[in-house]
């Protein structure tokens, strides 16, 4: 077990008019090297749960515990635990501060006190993941740099501190398409080789779908399903309670059924969609000129 939430609960501006539970007692055990996707509609704590987990937000009841360290003790083990969880907020691109790109993404290796040579090894490295050419863009302003690029430097700066887990808040938001596919597939590598715990809060099914295995549906501060992404998407009236809609692809194939195609609902990609449809309605057709309902196609 990597990361241990108990019974945690959580409200902003306590003691004031505007205090707000935003977590609920909150239980959750993540793994090392999970996938975890984490849904819900807006202002249902995501974003605050996301926080517990590398001690930026400590719980008000209830205990956060990562990788054997409780977040509330202060000092070094808190410091470990920093060092062990990076966290890419929910607009990374208002934290860049520094003047050149590799300032910025070498300053969490600076404070780990990482050497010269390393650090110049970590950049470059941090900024392949990302799709950034190092000797095109370490020397120049962040601030230069287009919205998707920002994100991506935010991103690199995280990873440079090589975190054992990666807690990306929304991280797709304002990245091109080519973009998002290239880090996602490189987070899907880094897991794969190296053990990367990913924790990725989002609001589009379809990204999650290409990198999460596990999906956490929360609902006003309470987590109110967890499970396989296929037991979670397929269960469309299920999700749908708490404002997630299924991918588009799972959606289809829902629509489908209703029309008396007995296509499989447990449908994730537009792969699967696409050999499903050729399997049970292409090639049914070819058989008998018909479809399932018997109608002429
Ligand atoms: N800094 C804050 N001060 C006061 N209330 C806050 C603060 N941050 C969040 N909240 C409130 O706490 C609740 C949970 O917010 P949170 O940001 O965790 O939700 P979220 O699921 O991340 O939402 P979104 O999808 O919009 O990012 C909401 O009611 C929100 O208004
Ligand atoms: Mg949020």
């Amino acid at each position: 077990m990597f990361a241990l939430m108990e019974d945690v609960s959580f409200s902003y501006s306590v003691g004031t008019p505007f205090e707000t539970k935003a977590l609920d007692q909150v239980n959750l055990a993540i793994d090392k090297g999970e996938s975890i996707g984490i849904v819900g509609r807006t202002g249902c704590g995501k974003s605050t749960l996301i926080q517990h987990l590398n001690g930026l937000l400590i719980p008000e009841r209830g205990r956060v515990v990562v990788d054997g360290v409780d977040i509330r003790t202060k000092g070094t083990a808190l410091k470990e635990v920093r060092k062990k969880v990076g966290l890419v907020f929910q607009y990374p691109e208002y934290q860049i501060f520094e003047e050149t790109v590799f300032k910025e993404i070498a300053f969490g290796p600076v404070n780990l006190g990482v050497t010269e040579e390393e650090l110049t090894r970590r950049v470059r490295w941090a900024m392949e993941v990302v799709g950034l050419d190092f000797d095109l863009l370490a020397g120049r302003s962040p601030f230069e740099l287009s919205g998707g690029q920002m994100r991506r430097v935010a991103i690199a700066s995280i990873l440079s501190m090589k975190p054992e887990m990666l807690v990306l808040d929304e991280p797709t938001a304002g990245l091109d398409p080519e973009g998002k596919r290239l880090i996602f597939s490189r987070l899907v590598d880094l897991r794969k080789h190296e053990g990367l715990t990913l924790v990725i809060v989002s609001h589009s099914m379809e990204d999650l779908v290409t990198i999460a295995e596990r999906i956490i549906v929360m609902d006003q501060g309470k987590i109110v399903l967890d499970g396989a992404i296929r037991d979670i998407f397929s269960q469309p009236g299920a999700i749908t309670n708490f404002g997630v809609r299924p991918p588009i692809t799972t959606q289809l194939a829902f629509a489908l059924q209703e029309r008396g195609f007995a296509v499989n609902q447990r449908l994730l990609t537009p792969e699967e969609l696409a050999e499903e449809i050729y399997q049970k309605i292409i090639i049914q057709k070819d058989k008998k000129g018909k479809n399932q309902c018997g109608e002429k196609v």
